[in-house]
């Protein structure tokens, strides 16, 4: 795991940065705190963590409108809750329809920078209100409801928001797929869901080229027979093989009428599902609820980012994943500002794309992750030196502990050695920012500070303890919050067992986040990366589980464990340990088919690194691989008591790969 080699360094990070006066003074939570009578950040956060209910139904209030207002703020029976009991609401009410219907009717939602230079098209509120509505209409006439699932396979296009919205807007869920994974991660997430439409696109630009979406879409429906119709929108032009269920989106929506109402729903009506890499098994579809969503989203990007109405907000995020969800669609459109999009590769037609968007479109907040820092960082200050960055006054970082280096170069080449950073910790699970700093915050290099008012968490031993300061453990979440994960789709068992059954004895209620961390002397926290086995890839979650599965479907495999392994830019890389069926030959041959394979199965994301052969892994007695042996033994570290394995000896033909 990532976190080890990080302690040391982490333990050694002293220095504090300060927010500027003015910013701290004009800050959106200064103004809460200065209403509130609060008189430092500390208060605030000890007073809103302390009184949920409270806290959460002022907030419930101020940043959602709703048809009906609630009567309840909060049902708690662990492990679910409930939020806004007795409201009526709709996040596309919120997000789109009370913004086209008032002052904001003309300013831009979306600024849709393509890929191709030059292709730029801006959506205001008022347009978007017209392009979800003929959408939902057209939706309506293929004869879907509110209830049912809708699956999106599309790239980082105006397109895809509308088509999120236009489902939210009926009550119909929406299940996104990421367009970097595969055919066949979208055919198991479109048969998870049983959904009877698919919304896809004709290809998109990735680094100058035409990706044909389309075709790895259809190859997905192949195994999912619930799919009545599939709506292609059309993006590039290319060529694509046309079947009986494909209807053009440009001909769905041709007649449909611009107004269409919303569906008003209990707040807890489910939103999306999106689905996430977890220890064990396929992924699983994470639910989130409508009115959680425009509460919590809007309110920690108010707060945290703290976006006033002219700022221009660049979340680089992909939509596939939940920042894009949260923190591209449900934040930014409940509060009404106004976000790029970007369709294509960060360093297409080279490493200053990203840096010209910021002076074109004066962007004044950017938010992005570690791995493209890193990136960055690697390919020199020379490209963002070339461009006029001075309209940013605020950055963020999410997705996985940033090492205190690539803070301090964040800081210094893109914040002039000025601006601060929001270091925010979350998770698919959760919805929103758990831990982060404020603009008030002093910062230091590599954490992410504290709990936000209104959540709480802690970091524990494994006996159900608070650990001592300073020491590491399990970091928990001990208190629901409006955008916490409703349930696990069609698998409520392993929602309990994945993050309540940890601490049930001792607390129920507590959710186990799946990272190591510790609390240091000042309350800050540090993200040590995860307890189980999930690998962060540039940023992406994926299950070492899910690699294994698809190196064992190449016929020459009989086993296979992954590992990752640190990696300078990309957080960590994939490695395979492949076992061959016997009567296989090894050769190098074989590796790169493996390893085209294996991308081809799980998409680019999922693509190792490199693929060694081996005749045994270690396992456990009860025949579950130890991928924490194999990777200390790989790595040349210390392997700890291997006594206790079924078969110790396996250990010795793991090869040292550093
Ligand atoms: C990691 C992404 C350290 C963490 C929003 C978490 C982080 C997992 C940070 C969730 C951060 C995310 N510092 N680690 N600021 N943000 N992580 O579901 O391990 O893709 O559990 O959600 O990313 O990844 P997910």
């Amino acid at each position: 795991m990532a976190g080890s080699e990080k302690t040391s360094v982490l333990l050694e990070e002293t220095r504090l940065f300060h927010p500027p006066k003015d910013l701290v003074e004009n800050s959106n939570v200064m103004q809460y705190m200065k209403k509130k009578g609060f008189k430092t950040e500390k208060e605030l956060r000890t007073w809103a963590s302390a009184n949920l209910e409270e806290f959460w139904g002022e907030m419930g209030k101020e940043y959602a409108t709703w048809f009906k207002p609630f009567d309840k703020v909060l049902d708690w029976k662990p492990p679910y809750s409930k939020w806004f009991l007795g409201g009526l609401i709709n996040a596309t009410y919120n997000c789109v329809d009370r913004h086209a219907k008032g002052a904001k009717k003309d300013k831009v939602a979306y600024i849709g920078v393509g890929e191709p230079l030059g292709d730029v098209r801006k959506f205001t509120y008022g347009d978007l209100y017209k392009e979800v509505n003929k959408l939902a209409n057209g939706l309506k006439s293929l004869g879907i409801k509110k209830g049912d699932i809708v699956s999106i396979y599309m790239p980082m296009i105006p397109e895809l928001p509308i088509a999120m919205l236009a489902c939210a807007k009926l009550g119909i869920i929406h299940s996104v797929t990421f367009s970097g994974f595969s055919s066949k991660a979208y055919g198991d997430r479109v048969i998870d869901g049983g959904s009877r439409i698919s919304i896809t696109v004709d290809g998109f630009w990735r680094r100058g080229k035409v990706v044909p979406l389309k075709e790895s879409a259809d190859e997905a429906l192949l195994t999912a027979p619930s799919v009545e119709k599939q709506i292609v929108y059309k993006r590039c032009g290319n060529e694509v093989k046309w079947n009986p269920r494909d209807i053009w989106w440009h001909d769905l929506v041709k007649d449909q009428s611009t107004e269409c109402d919303c569906e008003q729903l209990d707040p807890e009506h489910r939103l999306y599902l999106l689905y996430t890499s977890g220890t064990t098994g396929k992924p699983k579809g994470i639910e989130h609820a409508q009115g959680g969503t425009v509460v919590g989203c809007p309110q920690t990007l108010h707060w945290v980012f703290d976006l006033k109405d002219n700022d221009v907000w660049w979340c680089t995020a992909d939509i596939g994943w939940v920042t894009g969800h949260s923190y591209i669609v449900y934040a930014p459109l409940s509060l009404g500002v106004t976000s790029i999009m970007y369709e294509g590769s960060p360093d297409f037609p080279d490493f200053g794309r990203w840096w010209s968007i910021i002076q074109e479109h004066k962007v004044n907040v950017l938010y992005t992750a570690p791995t493209a820092i890193r990136m960055f960082m690697k390919a020199g200050a020379q490209w963002s030196d070339k461009y006029d960055l001075k309209s940013l006054r605020l950055l963020g970082t999410v997705g996985e502990p940033i090492n205190p280096e690539a803070w301090i170069w964040y800081r210094t080449n893109i914040g002039r050695g000025e601006l601060q950073i929001m270091d925010t910790w979350w998770q698919t699970e959760t919805g929103t920012f758990i831990n982060s700093p404020l603009p008030t915050t002093p910062l230091k290099p590599g954490s992410c500070t504290m709990p936000l008012p209104g959540y709480n968490t802690e970091v524990w031993d494994e006996s159900g303890h608070k650990v001592p300061t300073g020491e590491g453990g399990n970091v928990v979440i001990m208190t629901p919050y409006p955008t916490m994960l409703r349930d696990f789709y069609k698998d409520p068992a392993r929602y309990m067992k994945t993050y309540w059954e940890h601490y049930w004895k001792v607390a129920p209620g507590v959710y186990l986040a799946g990272d190591k961390g510790r609390e240091d002397a000042d309350g800050y926290f540090w993200i040590q990366g995860r307890i189980d086995d999930v690998l962060k890839v540039a940023g992406h979650r994926l299950g070492n589980s899910e690699v294994e599965s698809a190196a064992v479907s190449h016929p020459k495999v009989a086993e296979a464990a992954v590992i990752g392994k640190p990696d300078e830019v990309k957080g960590e890389v994939i490695i395979v340990f492949a076992i061959l069926r016997s009567g296989v030959e090894p050769s190098e041959d074989l590796k790169k088919e493996l390893i085209a394979h294996i991308r081809k199965t799980l998409g680019p994301v999922g693509m190792p690194e490199a693929v060694y052969f081996v005749n045994d892994v270690p396992k456990t007695r009860s025949g579950k691989i130890m991928r924490r042996v194999i990777r200390a033994k790989a790595m040349g570290q210390p392997v700890g008591d291997i006594s206790t394995l079924m078969n110790p000896e396996a250990v010795d033909g793991i090869p040292k790969i550093v």
